[in-house]
């Protein structure tokens, strides 16, 4: 019935048309989204589905018909030999399964059809081209047609091959473009951001911004400073590599040097990809780096050419994206919350709202400028946003939906949480409780202290930390390692056993490196990578307490405000009286040393214990053993380094008792990290 003229479904594609241009122009051009992207992808997938249903109201200037943004003036651009094509959309696994039914349909096959799967990374689409052997260009998508030279900037990372590596199996081709994306690992964006924190500049929304922003700089050696990435996907010419499938491209695309990523799957029917699409979202947010989905490609290149393409995307891949990490919802109130270094946090409570299959209640709003600059009033709708560990925040607020309801939020005089006046530091934009004796800061600093990157004691979550601070029973850190079982043991929700568990654990996490226990005590500004760097520098906490602003700025990686902020510290008599107690409570501080460059580990022993954090045994041994270390099985007088998971058991007792460095599973990578 396609050619029969249906006035209603013209209505309704005229319709989304116009709808889609102006999200398009408000989402690419004003930076202004009045919707979330689950809701453009829904929209755009039905203007989709009907234009196919439909051909006869097709039209070149449809938005379905146009692929990413034109690029600005500020490149030089470059005709793409092969356009860069998008990908369809699906949402869920019936649409993975429609897909599958399709491709055997105009395959003309019931039997299995095998594919590739691959996480959708989240970044930057670019195109690589080799001459004999040489990266000679790089651009970025663009319009798909046309996209923008970027060659000077994409040289300066190193997962990008500047030369293509020989190989016996084939040769190096006189001409090869390839494509893949890059991306900036969500740890690295953090570490990026609480610099630019540092040096006062403005923050990255998201690491995909970071990266696109690092891409754009005119100035590569700015860009040499963005700790980019690269994935490489696709060749745009398949015949240049001779193979006929995308998992034997894969392969040999590895041989040539290129970094192909590791949790590809290959030549796989329906079934497991749709078993690898439940394993990725659940841990997506685990991943180092940000995915919004899969992408699913028929592995065959015969069957490829016969599928063909679309004006906009090829017939023989998809993507399935996940639950979109945004969604709408509403503010009711704003309350304050008071952390550990006093500063006190605005916090959105919203009307409930399920973001990628978790409901979200609440949303940080950082601080008051925060508020002011994204003018979030109590009773706006805004977009919040849930990005891995991070807590969920409030991104947007959506102006064309208020009602005249909406009421501004007023940063108290006085701490919610202990009474006292506060201050507003105007250099930091922050308003901070500065009672010492404030509960919520002391509980805060312990909470920190306690956490997973400082002295990470198993079990002593926040509840406990609340209860010992109400009841008490202890003032600071350092009176942790003046507990017993006996105290433990009548607290809420504990008992004998949970109580003797903690004290264990307490004692285990005696034992830390330099870097871990300086983030632990908290000094304001100085977070992971500040300790990592200061622990580098200097061979203990006394040297670091002597040292001047002046000459700890000198240090590459310190600022004026984080040497400040140390001296502040130091300079504090309670912080130091908390440090001797810390020491006298019997803490071993590990040095460990950092060495970079090729065969780190030559020559040194390491031993597992325990159940590390988030690697196996076997994926520690490898990273070990690639970096030229060895790994044997029981501790003696030849060990260097214990690696201690949880639960550690008697090599822990062994390796102490012989003096053996016990370090945890991040001090392990910070020793791999230059
Ligand atoms: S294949 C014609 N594979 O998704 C096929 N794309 O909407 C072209 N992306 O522009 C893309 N990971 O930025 C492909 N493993 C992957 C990908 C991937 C991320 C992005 C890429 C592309 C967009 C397609």
């Amino acid at each position: 019935m396609t050619d029969k003229v249906n006035p209603e479904i013209e209505l309704r594609i005229a319709y989304l048309r116009r709808d889609l241009h102006q999200h398009n122009h408000r989402y690419f051009i004003l930076d202004e989204p009045v919707i979330s992207d689950a809701e453009y992808d829904r929209l755009m997938k039905e203007l989709i589905e009907l234009e196919e249903s439909w051909p006869q109201f097709s039209s070149a200037d449809s938005p379905s018909a146009r692929v990413g943004s034109p690029p600005l003036d500020k490149f030089d651009t470059v005709a793409h030999s092969v356009p860069m094509m998008s990908l369809d959309k699906g949402f869920n696994e019936e649409d993975l399964i429609s897909f599958d039914q399709r491709v055997k349909k105009i395959l003309k096959t019931e039997s299995d059809i095998l594919y590739t799967a691959e996480p959708k990374i989240d970044g930057v689409a670019v195109e690589l081209i080799y001459e004999k052997g040489v990266l000679t260009m790089a651009s970025t998508r663009g319009d798909g047609l046309t996209g923008e030279i970027i060659t000077a900037n994409v040289k300066t990372i190193q997962t990008v091959p500047l030369q293509l590596q020989k190989n016996e199996n084939f040769p190096i081709p006189a001409l090869i473009e390839v494509r893949g994306e890059i991306f900036i690992s969500k740890e690295n964006f953090k570490s990026l951001n609480e610099e630019r924190a540092n040096q006062d500049h403005p923050l990255f929304a998201n690491p995909r911004n970071a990266a696109a922003g690092s891409l754009r700089q005119l100035d590569s050696a700015v860009t040499a400073q963005r700790p980019l990435e690269i994935y490489i996907y696709n060749v745009s010419d398949a015949t240049v590599l001779q193979t006929n499938s995308q998992a034997e491209t894969l392969q040999k695309l590895k041989k040539l040097g290129f970094r192909t990523n590791p949790l590809i799957l290959s030549k796989v029917p329906l079934a497991e990809v749709t078993a690898y699409y439940r394993e990725l979202d659940s841990k997506r947010l685990d991943l180092a780096y940000e995915i919004d989905g899969m992408v699913v490609k028929v592995d065959n290149f015969e069957d490829q050419q016969m599928l063909g393409v679309t004006s906009r995307s090829p017939r023989w891949a998809i993507a399935i994206k996940f639950k979109a990490l945004q969604e709408r919802t509403r503010v009711l109130d704003i309350q304050i919350q008071v952390g550990r270094t006093g500063a006190l946090t605005p916090v959105a409570h919203l009307e409930p709202v399920n973001v990628a299959g978790v409901m979200v209640s609440r949303a940080t709003l950082h601080n008051s400028d925060e508020i002011l600059k994204k003018d979030v009033r109590i009773n706006d709708w805004v977009f919040v946003q849930r990005a891995g560990d991070v807590i969920p925040e409030v991104v947007k607020v959506i102006a064309s939906s208020r009602n005249g309801t909406e009421r501004q939020f007023v940063m108290p005089s006085e701490c919610p949480e202990c009474g006292k006046p506060v201050l507003r530091d105007e250099e930091e934009a922050v308003t901070r409780c500065v009672n010492d004796e404030c509960p919520a800061i002391i509980k805060g600093k312990i909470k920190h202290f306690a956490a997973k990157g400082a002295f990470d004691i198993d079990g002593l979550g926040d509840k406990l930390i609340d209860q010992l601070v109400d009841r008490k029973l202890i003032f600071s850190y350092a009176d942790l390692f003046g507990l017993s079982v006996e105290i433990l043991k009548d607290l809420e929700r504990m008992g004998e056993k949970s109580a003797q568990n903690i004290m264990l654990a307490i004692e285990k996490s005696k034992h830390i490196s330099f870097a871990r226990f300086l983030y632990a005590l908290g000094i304001r500004h100085a977070g992971e990578h500040t300790a990592r760097i200061l622990a580098d520098a200097y061979d203990d906490i006394k040297s670091i307490a002597a040292e001047t602003a002046e000459t700890l700025e000198s240090i590459e990686g310190i600022g004026p405000i984080v040497a400040h902020s140390i001296v502040d510290f130091f300079a504090g008599t309670n912080n130091q009286d908390t440090i001797d107690q810390l020491i006298k409570s019997g803490i071993t501080i590990e040095k460990v040393k950092r060495i970079t460059g090729e065969s780190t580990f030559m020559g040194m022993t390491f031993v597992l214990t325990g159940k590390l954090e988030t690697l196996t045994r076997s994926q520690a041994k490898k990273l070990i053993e690639g970096a030229g270390g060895t790994v044997t099985g029981s501790v003696s007088s030849k060990t260097d380094y214990l690696v201690a998971g949880d639960s550690p058991g008697s090599k822990f007792d062994k390796a102490k008792t012989l003096g053996v460095i016990i370090i945890n599973e991040s001090d392990l990578k910070n020793m791999l990290v230059p």
